[in-house]
């Protein structure tokens, strides 16, 4: 008797990068409880296959586990193959993304490239190797995570800064491209999010207040209210709104500065 695929149960597909912990984990948790069959990419594999088997037993969803470092041309051609061979992908989430804090002069140019190619090229590569195939069908969702810190100029974040202004004007020029395709693409611009990203950056918050902050699950939620509202920039919370107008009003050259202030107070 044919062996049954344990990774197709439900047919509809989501792939999530950068699932192994933080936001990406809460997708993929969200999306299984949504009746999602998963591709969950990260570079940690036992902690991919620990989410695999939880989400497998408690949703009883099918997931597949592929390890990738996404900075890396071959493996990053890994999943683009996989995304493209897939005609169940309805979901892909561009997740993975680091940052990294400094005066960009003391920075180690190799980190700032990776950077750039996980949270730039692959984010790129792998929407275009996933869009044919839902415009075909008319139909997918494509959430690509950026930040708030993509909306204005990054002093000591500068090259983190000027990847989320990527990913926010890559998503806005694809956006308008879809109308009446049926292919929905966002971009979520979180605010500070309670993950691993800080620590991963280095990032003193002691002394940001609690209300500063939210939860990865509230931030998938925002995501997927947005997504079916048809928003193109997602800004979860209402402070996070709130705080993304104000810095939009007030004049770049001002903002630019202000922005200065404050980062040289937290690098201190
Ligand atoms: N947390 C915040 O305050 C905040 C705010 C705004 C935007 N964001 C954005 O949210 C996204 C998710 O970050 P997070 O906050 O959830 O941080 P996180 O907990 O550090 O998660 C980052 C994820 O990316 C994966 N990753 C890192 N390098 C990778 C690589 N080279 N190849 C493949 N996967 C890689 C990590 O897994 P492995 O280590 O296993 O590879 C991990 O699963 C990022 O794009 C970040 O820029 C976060």
């Amino acid at each position: 008797m044919a062996r049954k695929n344990q990774d197709i149960v439900t047919g509809r597909r989501a792939l999530v990068t950068g699932a192994s912990s933080g936001i990406g984990e809460a997708f993929a948790k969200r999306l299984a409880q949504d009746r999602y069959d998963l591709v969950l990419v990260a570079r940690n594999k036992e902690r991919l296959e620990e989410l695999a088997a939880k989400l497998r037993a408690e949703r009883g969803v099918g997931v597949k586990v592929l390890p990738a470092d996404l900075t890396k041309t071959v493996q990053l051609r890994k999943v683009e193959r996989a995304i493209e061979s897939d005609e169940h992908l309805e979901i892909l989430v561009n997740n993975a993304g680091f940052g990294t804090m400094g005066h960009f002069a003391d920075l180690d140019a190799a980190v700032e490239e990776d950077q750039i190619r996980l949270n730039v090229l692959a984010l790129v590569r792998l929407t275009r190797a996933a869009l044919p195939h839902m415009v075909e069908r008319h139909r997918g969702a494509i959430i690509n995570v950026s930040s708030m810190a993509g909306m204005q100029p990054g002093p000591t974040t500068a090259t983190y800064s000027a990847t989320k202004a990527y990913v926010n004007a890559f998503t806005e020029g694809i956006f308008e491209e879809l109308q009446g395709s049926g292919v929905q693409v966002q971009a979520l611009c979180p605010g500070f999010t309670r993950t691993e990203f800080q620590q991963r950056a280095d990032i003193d918050t002691s002394a940001l207040p609690d209300l500063a902050w939210m939860e990865a699950e509230e931030v998938v939620d925002a995501s997927i209210a947005g997504l079916n509202g048809g928003d193109v920039l997602c800004v979860p919370g209402l402070l996070n709104r709130l705080l993304a107008t104000t810095v939009s009003s007030i004049p770049r050259p001002v903002a630019r500065r202000l922005l200065g202030t404050a980062a040289r107070q937290v690098l201190r």
